[in-house]
Order: structure tokens, then sequence, then C-alpha cells
């Protein structure tokens, strides 16, 4: 994996938001996207980005917009402010003016989460699965909701959180973790590692300590971001708080 460390956020959110844009450019297969606190500055800067466009590139790349998110909550309302679904409204589909259909995530409202999570899966490999994936990583090394252990083979599925995941969570629900949903659908391991290439972003002095094990320790299913070590194209751009280690 090469790692790539900025001097801040800032610089991190500008440099992942610009290989975003190009990805977009390219166009071939669908992007991958993550949400979570490390995402609200590079969506931010992708704005800025996009804004800045001439009318008619902007145009085009609206007209092609294809993405796919990583994860949602099981059970909460579609309009409800604390879905994934009303984050990624506020912080790009808004902002950026796209068709909400083009900006695809599991539907957490689903009667039935299973085959939700199924159907989503499947409509992700008739769009020719991800091109360019945005991750972002738990505390207790989780990328999207696979939650450890977790192995290479796990696909799109329902799933049990975490306690340290509610517990991270537990912000967006007036601190209290027992109100995070106690379910979510994620793209597996599977798909995540199918994609063509992977953007693993961290940031804050909070993820250093996983940051390191993620990169340092053999793949191992009790450390999910690990086996991103096996995938041929990732990319890790951290801040410098969540590399410390890394000198210059
Ligand atoms: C969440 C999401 C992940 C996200 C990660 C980090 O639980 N399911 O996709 O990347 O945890 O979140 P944050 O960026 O808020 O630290």
């Amino acid at each position: 994996m090469e790692l790539r460390v900025e001097p801040d956020a800032t610089a991190v959110a500008a440099a992942v938001a610009e290989r975003l844009l190009q990805a977009c450019r390219r166009g071939r297969r669908p992007l991958g996207l993550a949400t979570g606190r490390t995402m609200e500055p590079v969506y931010a800067a992708l704005a800025e980005r996009w804004e800045a466009l001439p009318a008619l590139e902007r145009a085009v790349l609206s007209q092609c917009w294809s993405s796919f998110n990583l994860d949602e909550y099981v059970g909460l309302a579609t309009s409800d402010p604390r879905s994934f679904l009303s984050f990624m409204h506020q912080h790009l589909t808004a902002p950026l003016a796209l068709d909400p259909a083009r900006v695809k995530l599991p539907e957490g409202a689903a009667a039935d989460p299973a085959a939700e999570a199924a159907r989503y899966a499947a409509d992700l490999a008739a769009a020719g699965g991800i091109g360019l994936q945005l991750l972002g990583l738990g505390l207790n090394g989780h990328v999207g909701f696979n939650e450890p252990p977790c192995a290479t083979d796990a696909r799109c599925r329902c799933l049990p959180l975490s306690p340290a995941t509610r517990q991270q969570n537990a912000a967006a629900f007036g601190g209290d973790p027992a109100l995070v949903p106690e379910l979510a659908i994620t793209l597996g391991l599977a798909e995540i590692l199918a994609a063509e290439e992977i953007l693993l972003v961290v940031t804050g002095p909070a993820k250093a300590d996983i940051l390191r094990r993620v990169l340092e320790e053999p793949p191992t299913a009790a450390l999910p971001a690990s086996w991103l070590q096996q995938h041929r194209a990732v990319t890790v751009i951290a801040d410098r708080e969540a590399a410390p280690w890394v000198q210059g």
C-alpha cells in the first residue's frame, strides 16, 4: 500500500477530492463512496471544485454520475437526518445538484434487510462493480461496516454492529450508543477488494494506533482493513496526526 502523508485534514481533503474528480472524468465504473466525519471535508472540497468547473463539463459529469455507498443503518426512516442517505444528500447530492437516483445506498428502511443487501449487491454487479473505492477507517479496524472478525470473502450483507462501533458513532445520536441502530447493511470485503483502486482516508490523532496496525500487521480477520494490503492499488492518504511516525 502506498502511504501519502499530508500536513493536515484540509490538505487530505483536497488530495482526495482531486482523485474523485479524476475518477469522475474517466467515468468507467461507479465510484464507491463512504460517510463519516472524515469524509465531510472531502465532499466540501469536491463541491468547491465542482462549482468551479465550466457549466458544460459539470453537466456532462452530472449526467454520467454513478456512485454506490458502502453502507447504511437498518431501521431508520429514509428521511431520518441520522441516516447515511441524509448525510449523502447534505454533503454531496444537494451541493453538487446530482440526480439522487444516481447516488445509491442500501435502503435501510427496507422491510427485509437481507433481501435488500442481495438486491444492492446485484445492482452493483450489474453496474460493473466499483472503480475508485473511498474508505474511512473505524477505530476497531472496520471498513464500511465490516466488523472484526471479517474474512475477505464476506459479501454485501446485513450484520449486527459491535458495541465499539455504536460507541464511535454515538455522537450523531445525542451521544447515546444505545440509540445507534443495532444492524446495518454493508458492502463486504469481497466487493471492496474487487474495486479497481482504493483510497483509504485517515485523519486525526485518535486513528494513529489503528492505522499503524493496519499498515504493519500481517493481514488478519481481526483487523478487517489489514486485508487491503493484498489489493494491488491502494493509496492511504493520512494527515500527520494520523501518521505521526512518518518523518518530514
Ligand atoms: C463508520 C462508517 C465507515 C466510516 C468509519 C469512520 O462507522 N461505517 O464507513 O468510514 O466508521 O468514521 P469517521 O470518519 O466518522 O471516523
